[in-house]
């Protein structure tokens, strides 16, 4: 078997190759992981996103797994329906941008003092130029929090996820993070006993960086 991070030119082609406003376009107001993955995902946001700060949540949806006691100064979703974004408590501000035509992000350099990816960075297809121009976004040092589980929606996904197990998916996001600068990876299995498995990337940030 091949390394995860190793390229392949096929491996970040997807089943569905229609754009994928149209897969989006009806909202889904569901949860994609179980509550006890949920609480996991919450608590690392607990322990790692600044109290206080700047927050962008990137692929999001209508429900926010930031720890409800917390405040921050401002939060930023950026996903694919309007209407779930919407109805986001969380989102002071929104976005709807297709990162998989244009992975850079409408925002300015060191907005944000964190990013979360919530159970969504097997959606993109050019994962390394996305989380490259996130860490322009997220100030030098800034935390990214990245966590999945085992679930997705085959026809979206890229071909390298259907082609790995847990241990490998947790390998290939690595790659990518190593591949876009990001610095000081951890890797974190956060999975309860009888639940969804529930994996974490975390991160620090380069920060902008100029030629
Ligand atoms: C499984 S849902 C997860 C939503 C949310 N992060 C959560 O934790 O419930 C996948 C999310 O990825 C977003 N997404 C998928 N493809 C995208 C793309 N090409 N550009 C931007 N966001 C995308 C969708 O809008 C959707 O909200």
């Amino acid at each position: 078997m091949e390394p995860a991070g190793a390229r392949r030119p096929d491996m970040f082609a997807r089943l569905d190759e229609s754009p994928d406003a149209e897969f989006y376009a009806i909202p889904r107001f569901v949860t994609h992981i179980d509550d006890g993955a949920i609480a996991a995902v919450t608590q690392l946001y607990r322990e790692r996103l600044p109290a206080g700060g700047a927050v962008l949540d990137l692929m999001s949806s209508w429900v926010s797994h930031l720890p409800p006691e917390v405040e921050y100064r401002h939060v930023a979703g950026l996903g694919m329906n309007a209407e779930e974004l919407a109805a986001n408590p969380r989102l002071h501000a929104w976005v709807v941008h297709d990162l998989n035509l244009d992975p850079r992000l409408p925002f300015a350099d060191g907005e944000f003092d964190a990013a979360t990816i919530c159970v969504s960075v097997d959606y993109l297809n050019r994962p390394v130029e996305v989380l490259r121009d996130l860490g322009r976004v997220v100030r030098a040092d800034g935390p990214l929090v990245i966590t999945f589980s085992n679930r997705c929606f085959p026809t979206k996904v890229i071909a390298a996820w259907l082609s790995l197990d847990d241990a490998g998916h947790v390998a290939l996001v690595e790659s990518f993070l190593v591949e876009a600068g990001w610095t000081a990876i951890e890797r974190q299995d956060r999975s309860s006993a009888d639940g969804d498995p529930l994996f974490a990337l975390i991160a620090r940030s380069p920060g902008a960086t100029r030629p």
